[in-house]
């Protein structure tokens, strides 16, 4: 039986996230920072609820004694995210960007990983087979943000691509110093959801293909890459 915990799985990709893995026999916690958010998606799913805000110790501490209490955890699947935008769903770039705008994202993309991974470490080292995902972004790549011509290149946000790209380094140094865990970072790909005001291109079914297929990864999985569904990419 695995145990798997998603933050941020009330709704958008870590919602369809925690669907799949239900389906593949997982028991999932929807971890989510709002209790009747939280408790409406486990319903809905049939998931467990379990309340975590990712950017907030006494919250991360509590989760993590509740499902070390209820029996211990193999998957973390680190999701919960956010995107800096202004008024009429402008991505805030450079001009505008400020160190609080900066520390808000990465209080959630960066930090918020740490935090929950840092408190979940001794059970996942419990875990005969420990996995973790983090999901990142294309946008977290310098080869695809200075690939002239590419959306990548094009997106003029600071705060949300420097945020996965310290994700990516955050998942390296983890799976280096971990090497009984398989770590890994993923790319959905470019989603409609509420991060982006609906404007993705793909569905949450396709978008969850990379963050489900890594969180079922087996003891000789690969660790300490980053991919998206098609495979390996750059960093
Ligand atoms: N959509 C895309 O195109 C895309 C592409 C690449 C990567 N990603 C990544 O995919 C992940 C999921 O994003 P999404 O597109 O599914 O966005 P979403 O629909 O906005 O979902 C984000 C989830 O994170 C939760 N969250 C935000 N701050 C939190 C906090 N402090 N503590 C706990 N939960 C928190 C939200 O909860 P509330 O409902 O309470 O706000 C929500 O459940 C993010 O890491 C994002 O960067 C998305």
């Amino acid at each position: 039986m695995t145990t798997t915990l998603i933050t941020g799985a009330n709704k958008g990709l870590g919602f369809e996230t925690a669907r799949r893995l239900i389906a593949a026999g997982h028991t999932v916690y929807v971890g989510s920072r709002d209790a009747d958010r939280g408790r409406r998606a486990a319903e809905q799913l049939g998931a467990r609820m379990v309340l975590i805000d990712v950017t907030d110790d006494a919250s991360v501490a509590a989760a993590a004694k509740a499902i070390e209490v209820d029996g211990g955890l193999d998957v973390l699947v680190n999701n919960a995210g956010i995107e800096s935008r202004s008024e009429g769903n402008v991505v805030v770039g450079a001009a505008e960007v400020t160190a609080d705008m900066m520390r808000t994202v990465f209080e959630t993309n960066v930090f918020g990983v740490v935090r929950v991974t840092h408190a979940f470490l001794p059970l996942l080292q419990r875990s005969a087979a420990p996995v973790v995902v983090n999901v990142s972004s294309g946008l977290g790549s310098m080869t695809r943000v200075t690939a002239p011509g590419t959306p990548a290149y094009a997106y003029p946000g600071v705060a949300y691509p420097a945020s996965k790209a310290t994700v990516n380094m955050i998942t390296v140094q983890y799976a280096k110093a971990f090497p009984g865990m398989r770590i890994n970072a993923v790319e959905p790909g470019y989603t409609a959801t509420d991060l982006n005001g609906r404007t993705g291109t793909q569905t949450v079914e396709e978008g969850a293909e990379i963050i489900v297929r890594m969180a079922q990864v087996g003891p000789d999985g690969p660790t300490g890459g980053y991919f998206d569904a098609e495979g390996p990419l750059p960093w």
